[in-house]
Formats: C-alpha cells, sequence, structure tokens
C-alpha cells in the first residue's frame, strides 16, 4: 500500500502542476502599529482581483490568489473612517471610493506602491516598490520560492515621513503629525520632476535632489520615472508577501518571532537546468505562504524521471 502510495504521488503532482492549474499568491501582511486598509487597482484589460479593498489590523495577513497574468498595483491607505453618511475615506491613499472596496479606482498620491505584471516578457513576473507617486508607508515586497538572477527582495523600508524635506511634507491634524511625502513632481508640477514634455525619455530626464533622497532611503524602490535599472524585479514562479511596516527598524533582526524568509536566487537550490525543485516548500513551516502550488509546478525533469519509474514500477505490479 506504502509502495503504491510512493508511485501515485508523481502522478499527483503531474496531473497538478499542468499549466491553468498554476496560479500566483499574493499575502498581505501588516505589520505597522496601526489599522491598515490595502488597496488593489488591476491594470486595464487584466481581470480584476476577488476584492479591491479590505482593512488589516496589526498584525493580521489575508492571501489572496491572482488571475493568470494579472496585472497591477497594492498600495495602503492610513487613517481611514466613515463619516456621518457612512461615507468611508482615509488620510492617505484614499480611492475616493467612498467604501472600503476601492472597485477600480486607484490610490490618491502620496502612496507607496507595490507593482506587478504577473507572466510578462520571458514568462516573468515583473515587480517594483515604486516612490514615483510619493511615500505613505514602509512597503516590502518578498518573493516567495521564485527562481531567476533578479528575483530578490524589494521595497522601501524607511521612515520617510519624518525624513521628508519640508517641502514635499503631508502633514495630519488627525495623526498629530507627519502621514507622508509628495513627490517632486506632485508637489511642483514641473516637467523635470515628472518626466513630461521635453523631459520624457530616459536620457533627459534625470534624478533630482528630491528624487535622490528618495533613493538613498530606499534604494531598491523607483525614486522617479526613469529609475527602472535598480528598481525593477523579476522572477519565475513565485508567489509574493507584501509587508505593511516590514520592520520598525532596518538593523533590527527578526526580534519578533522568525525572521521573514530570505528570497530564493538561483544559488542553493538543487537545479536541473530548466527545472527549480522549489526547496522551501521542504524546509519551511506550515506558515509559509508558498508551500502549495510552486511547489507541484516544478516537476521538471526529475518529476518526469521519477513518474516515468512509477509507470515502470506499476507496470510490473501486474
Ligand atoms: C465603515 O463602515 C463599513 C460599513 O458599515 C464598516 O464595515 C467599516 O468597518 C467602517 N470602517 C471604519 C473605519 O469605521
Ligand atoms: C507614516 O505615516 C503614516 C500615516 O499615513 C503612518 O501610518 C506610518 O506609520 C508612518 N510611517 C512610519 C514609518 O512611521
Ligand atoms: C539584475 O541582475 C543584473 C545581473 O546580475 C544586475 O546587474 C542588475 O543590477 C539587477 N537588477 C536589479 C534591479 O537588481
Ligand atoms: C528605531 O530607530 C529610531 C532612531 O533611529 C528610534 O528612535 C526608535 O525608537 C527605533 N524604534 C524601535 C521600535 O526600535
Ligand atoms: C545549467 O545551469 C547552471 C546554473 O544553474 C549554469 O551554470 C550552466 O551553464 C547551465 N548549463 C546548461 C547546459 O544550460
Amino acid at each position: 500500500m506504502a509502495q503504491l502510495t510512493a508511485l501515485l504521488l508523481p502522478l499527483l503532482t503531474l496531473v497538478l502542476s499542468l499549466p491553468g492549474v498554476i496560479s500566483t499568491t499574493f499575502t498581505i501582511i501588516n505589520k505597522c502599529e496601526q489599522t491598515v486598509w490595502p488597496g488593489i487597482l488591476s491594470n486595464a484589460g487584466v481581470p480584476s482581483m476577488s476584492t479591491t479593498g479590505f482593512s488589516l489590523q496589526t498584525g493580521e495577513s489575508k492571501t489572496i490568489t491572482a488571475p493568470t497574468s494579472w496585472g497591477g498595483r497594492f498600495w495602503g491607505r492610513t487613517l481611514c473612517s466613515n463619516d456621518s453618511t457612512d461615507k468611508f475615506s482615509c488620510v492617505t491613499g484614499d480611492c475616493g471610493s467612498g467604501k472600503i472596496e476601492c472597485s477600480g479606482n486607484g490610490a490618491a498620491p502620496p502612496a507607496t506602491l507595490a507593482e506587478f505584471t504577473l507572466d510578462g516578457s520571458g514568462g516573468l513576473d515583473f515587480f517594483d516598490v515604486s516612490l514615483v507617486d510619493g511615500y505613505n508607508l514602509p512597503m516590502q515586497v518578498v518573493p516567495q520560492g521564485g527562481t531567476g538572477q533578479n528575483c530578490t527582495t524589494t521595497g522601501c523600508i524607511s521612515d520617510l515621513n519624518d525624513s521628508c524635506p519640508s517641502e514635499l511634507k503631508v502633514t495630519s491634524a488627525e495623526a498629530d503629525g507627519n502621514v507622508a511625502c509628495k513627490s517632486a513632481c506632485e508637489a511642483f508640477s514641473q516637467p523635470e520632476y515628472c518626466c513630461s514634455g521635453a523631459y520624457a525619455t530616459p536620457d533627459t530626464c534625470k534624478p533630482s535632489t528630491y528624487s535622490q533622497i528618495f533613493k538613498s532611503a530606499c534604494p531598491h524602490a523607483y525614486s522617479y520615472a526613469y529609475d527602472d535599472r535598480t528598481s525593477t524585479f523579476t522572477c519565475a514562479s513565485a508567489d509574493y508577501t507584501i509587508t505593511f511596516c516590514p520592520t520598525p527598524n532596518t538593523s533590527q533582526k527578526s526580534s519578533q518571532g522568525q525572521a521573514p524568509p530570505t528570497p530564493t536566487t538561483d544559488t542553493g537550490s538543487p537545479s536541473i537546468n530548466g527545472t527549480m525543485i522549489y526547496q522551501g516548500a521542504l524546509d519551511d513551516s506550515g506558515a509559509s505562504p508558498s508551500s502549495g502550488a510552486h511547489a507541484l509546478r516544478s516537476y521538471g525533469i526529475a518529476g518526469a524521471v521519477s513518474i516515468t519509474v512509477a509507470i515502470w514500477e506499476l507496470w510490473q505490479l501486474f
């Protein structure tokens, strides 16, 4: 019986990893000291997510499965409330829907954005964290179980509320302090900051003293529109966690329970060319959001070999 199970397992693996069963999950985690209301906007022409906005209390998380080839953005809304007419709005990142669901509306700047294009050029997922529309919350994107040279963690961990230049600062009486930091484009509407008009090419739109402040605080995040070279990341076959306020301070490590899983890169994973066996599925605890689909999708050569062996052994049985 045990033998039969051993034989059927690879076959089950094969079936589950067939195209169409594959999907990408996003796990959104709030480690901020206050409630965050994530918003999700899908790109034009792609199916939308099952939700476009919800609330996450401190320590809460939510996992969402994306439609195939999804593209769009995530952001966090802060200081949200209902007014006397039950209209919902937020001090930062508001999407103007009047409800918790954003239903096709985007974030009012300034807002930190996590942007994704799944299954893009070369079958890779493209993602970044962007401060092009300003900053309201620290955000981090950690790929889980993906492969590729640029399949690494990105984000903006620093607190830009306080290091924000005074002419870009957004304050709120409600929050009793700084709540966000505008982009120079939003603050001054100048083409050289917005990379528009005569500055609409990578050659003419250069980093400004303002974008450089963002860049030095958050070296992996987009600081202006043509910041691609150091700010775009790619993975094959990954799931993603998006964390608001990932750590109180960058110097701190794993003071609260286990450290976040390190991103998987080429090195260290058992690999048969063209095939990655996702090691995380074996050594991660059950808490990992990435256990399921990605372990199964990577049968590749190793899987094919074991299936051949399984079929051959099955043949011997009868
Ligand atoms: C606003 O009202 C909605 C609908 O009644 C409710 O679900 C939500 O919790 C309220 N939000 C806040 C911030 O009070
Ligand atoms: C920045 O301001 C927001 C309010 O929009 C607040 O929730 C957040 O905690 C602040 N960021 C930091 C790192 O304190
Ligand atoms: C992507 O990988 C290449 C080659 O290792 C590297 O030069 C480049 O800086 C990486 N891009 C990012 C955004 O890290
Ligand atoms: C983070 O660092 C700042 C100074 O850099 C300090 O004032 C603050 O107390 C630290 N926060 C935590 C939670 O350790
Ligand atoms: C196989 O992959 C390794 C890295 O994982 C690479 O160094 C090697 O060149 C590849 N070989 C072939 C035949 O593609």
